[in-house]
């Protein structure tokens, strides 16, 4: 297991389609306990490959359901089948440190995909995992969520991004203690 850091808003490899994955090997399974480890570490509900700078189409997401469930699986080659209903809700994005904004979604997702052995899964979503899984879906397409929100909104935050593109990381911004730079 390892942590690995997480690639900052600028980096190529977010802005990069993520590839099919096809048959899910040893190798890819090291790579779903590392998004694991690093989502962990870095108390987030969710990671795709991209963010540590790996262009397979893997996510793996850790979001409460309610005060007791929690859903927590890695999904590999994801598709998005059906949507309906909309949501809006604050997101934030561990490669957008700093940035937190109320960004429009469906409501309703199905999504069908692998399971990191290889066994096909379907699974229906509503509400924050909906949400979670359009987002971890995004980065694998290189979208991320500021992307989606209206113009006038992007313009408010050009500066704060660009000087995340420049290496300017928020003063309060901490990397989990234990990462091994890979
Ligand atoms: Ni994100």
């Amino acid at each position: 297991m390892s942590i690995r850091p997480v690639r900052i808003y600028g980096d190529p490899a977010l802005r990069t389609r993520a590839a099919e994955v096809g048959a899910p090997d040893e190798t890819l399974r090291g790579l779903v306990q590392d998004l694991r480890d690093t989502m962990k570490a870095y108390s987030g509900v969710g990671l795709a490959a991209n963010q540590v700078g790996v262009l397979h189409r893997v996510f793996v997401v850790d979001v409460p359901l309610d005060d007791e469930e929690r859903a927590a699986f890695a999904l590999v080659d994801p598709v998005i089948v059906s949507r309906s209903g909309s949501q809006r809700a604050e997101e934030g994005c561990l490669s957008i440190p700093g940035v937190w904004e109320d960004v429009t979604r469906s409501r309703v997702v199905r999504i069908t995909g692998l399971d990191e052995f290889g066994k096909p899964v379907e699974i229906e979503a509503d509400g924050y995992l909906a949400r979670a899984i359009q987002h971890e879906v995004d980065h694998l397409d290189g979208v991320l969520f500021v992307d989606r929100l209206m113009p006038l909104r992007r313009q408010f935050l050009k500066r704060q991004l660009e000087a995340l593109a420049r290496g300017e990381l928020p003063e309060d911004y901490q990397p989990p203690a234990g990462g091994e730079p890979c």
